[in-house]
């Protein structure tokens, strides 16, 4: 446990953030993954300790530091980030899930490597579960929030992940800007709540994107009307 100033906007709360990618192994010199570089993860879990969280990290493979003040738990795959989220659920208070998890992985791990046969062409995938939604679906007071990366006709997406798995905020990245997505320091976001409000934000550095969007959830929790 971390001491923590009681006069912060998040003293005496738990939020767990997941960030990075997900890889999913095919065999032990192979896997499936994405180009999230947890930049945006990594910012959301510190600005979140900067205010007085008990801050937990989730985070896929990324080659990014420890931020201050926070709890740092490595996963390799959407399976075991699933158990590691799940776990730090029951008392969370916040869950921001700027995790880019696999949708897909190998039915099969294979243990030894894989050799090129004449006529393969296709790897089997089945689904891996949709982490967000299983928390969506067993929600207790925890205000979640998703995000949604999307190449196109990113809000319209956006509010149907909002509404089918059940969050209070959505965080809508298209991640074609090119002052946004994968890999970039800097992010264009646009915020969707529950009750229809949209926040669009100005393209700006993720680590202030961070704070200014921990900021505005906080304050339309804190109006009734939102
Ligand atoms: N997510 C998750 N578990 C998965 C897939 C996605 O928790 N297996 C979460 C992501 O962390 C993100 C949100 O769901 O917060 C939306 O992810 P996104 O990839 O944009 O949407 P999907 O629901 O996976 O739909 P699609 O990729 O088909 O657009
Ligand atoms: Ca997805």
């Amino acid at each position: 446990r971390f001491s923590q100033p009681e006069d912060l906007p998040l003293s005496g709360k738990k939020v767990v953030v997941t960030a990075g990618p997900t890889r999913e192994r095919i065999d032990p010199v192979r896997y499936i993954s994405n180009f999230s570089s947890g930049k945006m993860g990594y910012s959301l879990a510190e600005a979140a300790a900067a205010l007085g969280a008990e801050t937990i990290l989730v985070s896929g493979p990324v080659d990014l530091p420890k931020p201050d003040g926070v709890q740092l738990i490595k996963v390799e795959s959407a399976a075991e980030m699933l158990d590691a989220v799940v776990s730090q659920y029951g008392d969370a208070d916040f869950v921001v899930k700027s995790a880019a998890v696999a949708d897909y992985r190998p039915k099969e791990q294979h243990s030894q490597k894989m050799k090129k046969k004449d006529g393969d062409s296709s790897i089997a995938l089945e689904r891996t579960t949709d982490i967000l939604k299983t928390l969506g679906e067993s929600k207790e007071g925890q205000i979640l929030v998703g995000f949604a990366a999307e190449t196109n006709d990113a809000i319209e997406y956006g509010r149907k992940k909002l509404s089918n798995k059940n969050l209070d905020y959505i965080i809508v990245n298209d991640v074609t800007d090119p002052d946004g997505g994968f890999g970039s320091d800097t992010n264009v976001v646009t915020l969707l709540s529950r009750k229809g409000k949209t926040v669009p934000f100005k393209a700006m550095h993720k680590k202030e994107l961070a704070k200014l969007l921990l900021q505005t959830i906080l304050e339309l929790e804190s109006d009734d009307s939102n």
